[in-house]
């Protein structure tokens, strides 16, 4: 797989450029595999695409904006465990470790832990490339001497890491209730390659994991489908971002956003609608949608605490140990590789 790799340093820098993070990029959004995952999921019967795309620079902010909103739960309650739970979650997970950061977004929550964990290393992973070199680049401003390594690459292709990420033991954060965007059994599968990676390292290792919790649908369906209709431009933001992705001519004005809470599957899906019968094309390809017709765009599974240790355990994972909120909304798990 080729990579691109730098740093920001230069000869004469200061010492806290020398600190500058290094970066090394797999993910190159602009590939031909890239417009064929696109393409197939759009012609299939019913018209899918993945939730990583969801996240370009735009898309990346827009899930900032949503975290903010009264509606979206899961961040303000996943902090406040944290909040309360720290000294127990920082000695469980133990000082000194390679902190391995998957889907990091702007990096805040794992920040919030540094003083509590003394990470002997950072690792930032995301798909949303530009965005992660930019708050990378902010933090290691702001913690000068942590060696901090971006990552751009796509971890639903493979979890492979580089040699760079380094030898000691390996905690990986995994929070915001991403991995509910898998399958059970591609959460599964996941797991399984973090706990392999995870025993690459030199020490015991784990996972720290956040994970949204079954509740009241009205709860849930509020939480993605906020009164002010940002998570709706969020997800219709996606378009844009296929657009420029696959050359596509979607037209966001004919596009509506919708959520449900799926109980039989235990998982909300988002779709986005089409307002009229309407034609999208791009280069070797087209797609007819008749009224109403949806592209299923994410799905974020709902487990219990039960059901998750289960996930956590049929993955090699051992001694899980869950902290939750006083209403039980959302768990945080650590499980030792
Ligand atoms: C729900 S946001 C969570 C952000 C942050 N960790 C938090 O908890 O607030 C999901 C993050 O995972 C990243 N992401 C989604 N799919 C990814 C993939 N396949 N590979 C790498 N990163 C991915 C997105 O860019 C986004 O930053």
């Amino acid at each position: 797989m080729s990579s691109k790799q730098y740093s920001q340093n230069t000869p004469n820098a200061s010492k806290n450029a020398m600190m500058s993070p290094v970066f090394i990029q797999r993910y190159v959004e602009n590939k031909a595999e890239v417009r064929a995952e696109l393409q197939q999921g759009l012609l299939a019967k019913v018209a899918t695409t993945s939730p990583k795309y969801l996240y370009d620079a735009l898309g990346s902010r827009l899930f900032e904006a949503i975290t903010e909103l009264p509606e979206y739960y899961p961040t303000r309650v996943e902090a406040s465990i944290f909040e309360q739970f720290l000294p127990e979650i920082a000695a469980a997970v133990g000082h000194g470790d390679i902190l391995i950061d998957l889907g990091a977004g702007n990096c805040e929550k794992a920040a919030r832990m540094f003083e509590a964990l003394g990470p002997a290393k950072y690792v930032a992973v995301d798909i949303s490339v530009d965005f992660l070199k930019q708050a990378l680049t902010t933090l290691q401003r702001q913690s000068p001497d942590l060696p901090m390594l971006g990552l751009g690459m796509d971890f639903s292709a493979s979890l492979e890491l580089p040699v760079e990420v380094g030898t000691g033991s390996r905690s990986f954060f995994y929070p915001g209730s991403s991995i509910g965007n898998f399958t059970p059994t591609e959460a599964l599968l996941f797991l399984r390659q973090i706990h392999t990676a995870c025993k690459q390292g030199a020490g015991q290792g784990g996972l720290l994991i956040g994970v949204d919790l079954v509740k009241s649908s009205t709860v849930l369906q509020a939480a993605y489908a906020d009164a002010l209709g940002v998570t709706a431009a969020f997800n219709r933001n996606m378009l844009l971002h296929i657009n420029q992705l696959l050359g596509s001519d979607f037209n966001i004005a004919q596009w509506q956003h919708r959520a449900l809470f799926n109980t039989d599957l235990s998982r909300i899906e988002m779709h986005l609608d089409a307002t009229e019968d309407l034609t999208v094309r791009w280069e070797g390809g087209e797609r007819k949608f008749v009224k109403n017709e949806g592209i299923h765009t994410e799905n974020s599974y709902k487990y219990t605490v039960a059901s998750f240790t289960k996930l956590l355990e049929n993955a090699g994972f051992q001694a899980v140990k869950p902290w939750q909120d006083a209403n039980q909304q959302f768990c945080v798990f650590w499980a030792k590789a």
